[in-house]
């Protein structure tokens, strides 16, 4: 049975990696992924100087879900650059970075061709714990500003980390947009933004007065919804990634067959380490099996309407 999965030029092992934000602030952290049975790695969010993030506490397990509220924690784009630009694989490595600010954008993508990284470039256009920062790909027309100016610096392989979209409206008019650019993939979807959970009398994050993304099996419906909908209205050079909800193979083959190319573990994987992949990857042959397919492209996409 084959797992292996194909995005643009690069065949991957398997169809599974870490999300950006597990496993990836640092270099032990990454080799840790890279010892494991994941495909390959996604670094943390990197911007273009290193950042703190938000105050102590900030990320809670729930259950099997999770609240964060990291505000981009991250060791600076030019660490992120040194490590990958020394990794052997570079060509397989997701790069996830983000623009403070406007004015950031020329300075990142010039570090990047500088650094001649020859990995997949993931911009970040949804993280929703910066306080007074709205997540960027719910604004349409400057989403599109961004990738118009991104497109006119940089030819490489390059995707966006998109939130979650909850209106058809909203599906049929960002992808109308990602449609009109090279774009080599995107990441649907980012946590389910500005949750609350609460403990006895208190939020249980600290930052934003306690609101922050929401991750683990809770959000999944959203998360298929949003990887099938674009599958659906994206141009088919566009290559999707499934993040979200993910606890077992089931969910890694249900991501796929509503049309990942490949699939995302964030909460999940910080509750149970890397070694977790080793038992998704057995649960999705187990269910391949199940219903007698080979490969990932006999079901990709393929989920069945009534
Ligand atoms: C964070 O650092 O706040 C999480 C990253 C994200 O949601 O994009």
């Amino acid at each position: 049975m084959f797992i292996k999965t194909q995005i643009a030029d690069i065949t991957f092992d398997n169809c599974l990696m870490n999300a950006a934000g597990v496993y990836c602030m640092t270099k032990e952290e990454l080799e840790q992924i890279v010892a494991s049975q994941a495909a390959t790695f996604v670094t943390k969010t990197a911007t273009l100087q290193s950042r703190p993030g938000n105050p102590e506490p900030r990320y809670r397990d729930v259950g099997l879900n999770s609240i964060n509220s990291m505000g981009l924690p991250n060791l600076g784009l030019d660490y992120y650059l040194d490590l990958l630009t020394n990794d052997p694989h570079q060509e397989q490595r997701f790069l996830s970075i983000s623009p403070m600010n406007a004015d950031d954008t020329p300075t990142l993508f010039s570090k990047i061709k500088q650094h001649d990284f020859k990995g997949f470039v993931e911009l970040n256009l949804s993280c929703p714990n910066i306080p007074g920062k709205a997540q960027i790909a719910y604004d349409f027309d400057q989403t599109q500003r961004i990738l118009d100016q991104v497109f006119d610096l940089y030819q490489g392989k390059l995707g966006v980390k998109l939130p979650p979209y909850f209106d058809q409206a909203h599906f049929d008019q960002m992808a109308s947009i990602l449609n009109q650019y090279p774009l080599t993939f995107i990441n649907s979807i980012n946590s389910l933004g500005n949750g609350i959970m609460i403990d006895d009398l208190s939020m249980m994050i600290a930052p934003k007065q306690g609101f922050g993304g929401i991750g683990g099996p809770c959000i999944k419906p959203w998360a298929l919804a949003n990887v099938h909908a674009f599958y659906q209205r994206l141009k088919p050079e566009i290559q999707i990634i499934g993040t979200g909800g993910v606890t077992c193979g089931r969910d890694v083959f249900e991501h796929i067959l509503c049309g990942a190319s490949m699939v995302q573990v964030g909460t999940l994987l910080h509750q149970k380490g890397p070694q977790v992949f080793e038992r998704l990857i057995q649960e999705l042959k187990d269910e391949m099996a199940t219903y007698g397919y080979q490969t990932l492209a006999d079901f990709k996409g393929k989920v069945q309407y009534l």
